[in-house]
């Protein structure tokens, strides 16, 4: 028997996102970002990013079907971020989501971001065989989580205590005159700069817990440029974002370890944007070496938002018999890690 054939949907930044999976095999994924119309803001502009998916919605989802050779009629179950997120941006998915699964009679299943980061591995590198320890850093979040069982339980480590690491790059982007995103170019310009050019602060990063701190790096970064300039010199920004990008690595990846060994887990995954970051790449995977750790990390483009990450968690969770969503369910911008499928319902008939 095939499996069921599974729509995700994807609306909670800037990226519209609909991926259509198989089981755990990738046939379609479509992505439209208003990156652009927002970069001169410095920022993603909440009203711009929901009228943007607006118009990107429907495209995309034909978009999808047309790569994966087949019609709106053979999607079998359909998945959405319900959150964490912009509240408007995440809406438009979510209505979308339900518009689809009552027209064609089919389940939904609103999901969480965070879990479907992790949940995109299996498409690339096959089933994920819990316990693992699992590494989220994006633009909004990061995080340490034990995964006992990805269709249900999530258990948090740790967490930034205030900027997430996507969200230090950005920001130390702008310092530094790069656009936004700022993980692609400071990436990109570190790789011909110095890593040991200026020893940046590594925060917590001996205090024996599972949390991050990135602000006091952001503000070390600002001082810096800030008396480099004042003393009349130019900017080496090659060198400050290849110090910053290995303070960034060094902390995640050395807590992540610690978070494997404490928790007595041999698995680490890393997901998010920022896990497309070559440096934290290649660091993870040398420090999981040394340490006995199997690394799994999806490739970069799976690694930022898309709705591949959706469906496949949605796979996921109906491979488990997990129940589907009600058709209320609202769309969450602050949804727990700990809550992987939006408000369940007993009483999968409805959808009939
Ligand atoms: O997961 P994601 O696409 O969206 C959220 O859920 O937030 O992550 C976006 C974040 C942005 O902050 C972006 O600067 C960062 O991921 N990012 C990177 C790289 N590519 C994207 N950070 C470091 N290095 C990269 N190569
Ligand atoms: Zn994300």
């Amino acid at each position: 028997m095939t499996a069921p054939l599974v729509l995700g949907i994807e609306t909670s930044c800037d990226e519209t996102g609909a991926g259509l999976v198989r089981g755990r095999e990738l046939l379609a994924d479509a992505v439209a970002s208003s990156v652009g119309e927002h970069a001169r803001f410095g920022g993603v502009v909440p009203e711009v990013a929901s009228r943007a998916h607006l118009e990107a919605m429907v495209p995309a989802v034909d978009r999808a079907l047309a790569t994966a050779g087949a019609r709106l009629a053979d999607v079998d179950a359909i998945a959405v971020t319900a959150g964490p997120g912009l509240a408007g941006a995440l809406l438009v998915g979510v209505c979308a989501a339900k518009a689809y699964s009552l027209a064609l009679g089919k389940p939904v299943y609103g999901i969480n971001h965070l879990a479907a980061h992790i949940a995109v591995d299996q498409l690339e590198h096959g089933p994920l065989r819990p316990p693992a320890v699992a590494l989220l850093v994006s633009g909004g979040h990061s995080s340490l989580l034990l995964v006992d069982d990805l269709a249900g339980r999530l258990t948090p480590l740790g967490a930034t205590i205030d900027d997430a690491a996507g969200e230090a790059y950005d920001k130390v982007a702008r310092l530094l005159g790069l656009p936004f995103p700022g993980g692609p170019p400071i990436d990109q310009a570190a790789a011909a700069g110095d890593p040991a050019a200026v020893a940046f602060p590594r925060g917590k990063y001996r205090d024996q817990t599972f949390d991050f701190s990135f602000s006091g790096l952001k503000t070390a970064v600002a001082r810096w440029v800030e008396a480099r300039e004042g003393a009349g010199l130019a900017v080496p920004v090659a060198d400050v974002a290849a110090s910053f990008q290995e303070a960034v690595a060094d902390v995640l990846t050395r807590k992540a370890v610690d978070a494997c060994r404490a928790s007595g887990v041999d698995q680490l995954v890393i997901g998010g944007g920022v896990a497309a970051n070559s440096r934290l790449r290649a660091l993870a995977a040398e420090r999981c070496e040394a340490a006995g750790i199997r690394l799994r990390v999806p490739r970069p483009g799976l690694c930022t938002d898309n709705g591949a990450m959706v469906a496949a968690l949605g796979a996921e969770l109906l491979a488990a018999g997990v129940p589907p969503s009600p058709l209320d369910f609202p769309a969450d911008s602050s949804m727990s890690v700990t809550s992987v499928v939006a408000a369940q319902v007993d009483e999968p008939g409805q959808y009939g």
